[in-house]
């Protein structure tokens, strides 16, 4: 089978990586891709980002299934254009990629099915968000609604950034978010204080089949302090998220939402990923879902996987989802660690063309995964934010992270920034 997959991060090089080990697979392109990807002979790149161009491509090329791995497509409605010309995708549609795309959305739902998320309002008036925050103190979260790459929250330690990010998120020209609907908004939210964990799942429908847990490290700098990023490494499992955790998140977050959708009207099919708080004495929050798998997440999940995805993935997209039923997956009992390493700027303005040096052939248990990378001539250069993510295997968090390190240190590029703690809590705990 030919198998498509949108996107070109860290996420799609990993998927698309991942996918090739299928013994069905005949073939995976990466539209767009990165240049790991080009230099991959198992995988191709397809210049195409439009999403009708897309499926015309698909459908004359006969693509037996396509996947989709950034949100900004899903929230366009790619799988809607697809599934209208029979082609087989896997993502949720337009409508059910709200849960990401529009915060006002996904929190009127939680609360409307009883799935445990911070205590919230939605402004549209600057002076109301004003006197909200004026009432509640601090610290308190404001959040843009709508799509921003993980840069639209702002978790405000006093009153004043509060007020300076609804200034901010409410002005008329400010760019960067993509507003659902077009009008500016902004959620603010109750400061939930605790420990992080990704947990996501593939859905189709009422089923869930949980991935391997993980552990996101969303400032950029060591001892998470400076600006929030779209992730600056990962490891899985998470050890936060323990057996019993494990099975409430299933009960009393993740079956609620796809009955909720489905009765809804807007039954969901995709990757799922909630964001989880969950707080000293084991209480359970939901911090944001998420449409698609994460970036870096997604490269420690996937390097422990030992099913075939490609499997999974037709499971899940069956007209019903009885075979995704009988799906377990079967998981590598160690742990794996992503260490991203990001260009000069990231994540402001960031200087792209920088030629990275350093990269070697990979193993199956110690992978460069590409993100921003493009070929120039016949160097590898720099063309975005976060610009690759190294990632290994190891028997503890601390074994992980010393191989993943010596993937980093044998790589260099001018301006690189990279964390140097990624897993800490793994390594504490
Ligand atoms: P989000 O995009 O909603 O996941 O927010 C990005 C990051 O901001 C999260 O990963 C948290 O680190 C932080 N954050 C968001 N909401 C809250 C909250 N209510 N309390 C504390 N931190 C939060
Ligand atoms: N790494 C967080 C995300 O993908 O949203």
């Amino acid at each position: 089978m030919k198998v498509l997959v949108i996107g070109s991060g860290g996420r799609e090089h990993a998927l698309a990586w991942k996918l090739t080990q299928s013994p069905q697979v005949q073939m995976v392109y990466v539209a767009p891709g990165n240049a790991g990807v080009a230099l991959d002979k198992n995988l191709q790149v397809l210049p195409l980002t439009d999403i009708v161009a897309l499926r015309e491509w698909a459908q004359s090329n006969d693509i037996g299934l396509t996947v989709v791995g950034p949100e900004a497509p899903l929230a366009a409605g790619v799988v809607d254009e697809f599934r209208a010309h029979g082609l087989r995708i896997f993502g949720p549609t337009k409508a059910a990629a709200q849960l990401e795309s529009s915060k006002a959305f996904s929190k009127a739902f939680m609360q409307r099915h009883h799935i445990p998320t911070a205590a919230y309002q939605v402004f549209e008036d600057a002076k109301a968000a004003h006197e909200y925050v004026d009432a509640q103190g601090a610290p308190i979260v404001v959040k843009a609604d709508g799509l921003a790459a993980g840069k639209g929250v702002v978790v405000a330690t006093s009153k004043q950034e509060a007020h300076e990010a609804i200034d901010h998120m409410l002005a008329p020209d400010h760019t960067g978010i993509q507003h659902a609907g077009g009008k500016a908004r902004v959620v603010i939210e109750e400061f939930l204080d605790g420990e992080e964990a990704s947990f996501m799942v593939v859905a189709h429908g009422q089923v869930a089949v949980p991935l391997a847990t993980s552990q996101d490290h969303k400032r950029l700098l060591d001892g998470d302090q400076g600006p929030n990023t779209g992730g600056m490494g990962a490891y899985s499992p998470a050890p936060v998220v323990t057996p019993e955790i494990h099975a409430r998140v299933m009960r009393e977050v993740i079956q609620p939402t796809l009955k909720g959708m489905e009765s809804d009207g807007i039954p969901y099919t995709g990757f799922l990923y909630a964001g989880l708080m969950i707080g000293k004495q084991g209480q359970i929050k939901v911090l944001e879902f998420n449409c698609r798998m994460g970036d870096p997440e997604t490269q420690p999940i996937l390097i422990r996987l030992k099913s075939d995805l490609l499997a999974l993935l037709l499971a899940a997209t069956e007209p019903e989802p009885s075979q995704l039923s009988k799906t377990e997956l079967e998981w590598d009992r160690r742990v794996a660690l992503g260490v991203v390493m990001a260009a000069h700027g990231y994540p402001g303005t960031v200087r792209r063309g920088d030629v990275i040096h350093g990269l070697k052939a990979d193993k199956p248990d110690a992978m460069v995964f590409h993100a921003a990378t493009a070929m120039q001539s016949a160097e590898i250069v720099t063309s975005g934010g976060r610009v690759l993510c190294a990632t290994a295997l190891g028997d503890t968090v601390r074994q992980a992270q010393a191989h993943a390190y010596e993937l980093i240190d044998a790589i260099h590029f001018d301006g690189a920034q990279v964390r140097r703690d990624i897993g800490h809590r793994g390594v504490k705990r």
